[in-house]
């Protein structure tokens, strides 16, 4: 099934970068002038899921575009097919596939496909996370005040009580620095490649953490709620680390927790 799903991440994600610059139709979705879907997020996620559909004619899918299909399949593909939609209509090469595989509600493997710079990053539970093939792991940074940190806002930032801001600002001071790439699962894989020290973020869907997830705990590193719990692709806000400034960041989040 990973072998299957780097195969179709790669062929969706050559078609995003064909597709940039030719983009015909943007829309807005769930009521937010800044939450935006072209059809290249459509047709790339009706290739993933078609593909995959002639494959595995009896598995279920959670695809950002169209939704849940078949959700008491023992096997769920949770598909974003495109990560960084914002990045993509302004030609900003910062974009993605991202497909996790769940089985009996368990992350059993994530695939996170970057395009431009021709870097798959894959991981199976129990078998650890790659780059390109070869084993990665998360950074051995001790301290926050050494870490390169990453986080990305909610569409809804304008009206969410959530302190987001407040985070930001927080770790701009107590971090060497903060980043803002803008696709989440690029996020995760950084993290799980050791490019990033932690990455936290509120608000996030399952499409966007499925793959990143388990690359970041296969990697070594540690991903929880903000209050430092155990979390999966259903909770929002989540903390992604290298595991050793992991309590460092969630103290920092409790003192600003809405
Ligand atoms: C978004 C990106 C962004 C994050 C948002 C996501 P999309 O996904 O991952 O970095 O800050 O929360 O919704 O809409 O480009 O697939
Ligand atoms: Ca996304
Ligand atoms: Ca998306």
């Amino acid at each position: 099934m990973l072998e299957f799903a780097v195969e179709v991440a790669r062929e969706a994600g050559m078609f995003l970068k064909r597709s940039v610059g030719g983009i015909r139709a943007i829309e807005t979705k769930e009521g937010q002038e800044t939450n935006l879907v072209t059809e290249i997020d459509k047709k790339s996620e009706a290739m993933i899921i078609g593909a995959v559909r002639r494959r595995y004619p009896h598995h279920g899918f959670l695809g950002e575009e169209t939704g849940s299909t078949t959700p008491t399949a023992d096997t769920i593909w949770i598909i974003d097919p495109l990560d960084g939609t914002t990045n993509f209509t302004h030609g900003l090469p910062i974009f993605c596939v991202s497909i996790g595989i769940q089985e009996k509600g368990g992350l059993v493997a994530g695939v996170v496909y970057d395009p431009n710079r021709d870097e798959m990053f894959t991981a199976q539970r129990g078998r650890g996370s790659y780059l390109n093939g070869k084993k990665i792991r998360v950074s051995e940074r001790e301290k926050l005040i050494k870490s390169l940190l990453v986080t990305g806002f909610p569409y809804n930032v304008r009206e969410n009580p959530l302190n987001a801001v407040e985070h930001f600002g927080a770790f701009l001071k107590e971090s060497q620095a903060v980043r803002r790439l803008g696709s989440a699962a690029l996020d995760f894989a950084y993290v799980a490649a050791g490019r990033f020290d932690g990455f936290w973020e509120v608000a996030l869907h399952p499409w966007d953490m499925a793959a990143g997830l388990l690359l970041v705990e296969e990697a070594g590193g540690k991903v929880t709620d903000f209050r430092g719990f155990p979390t999966t692709v259903m909770g929002k806000s989540i903390v992604a680390t290298n595991g050793r400034i992991h309590e460092q960041m969630i103290s920092i989040l409790k003192k600003n927790l809405a």
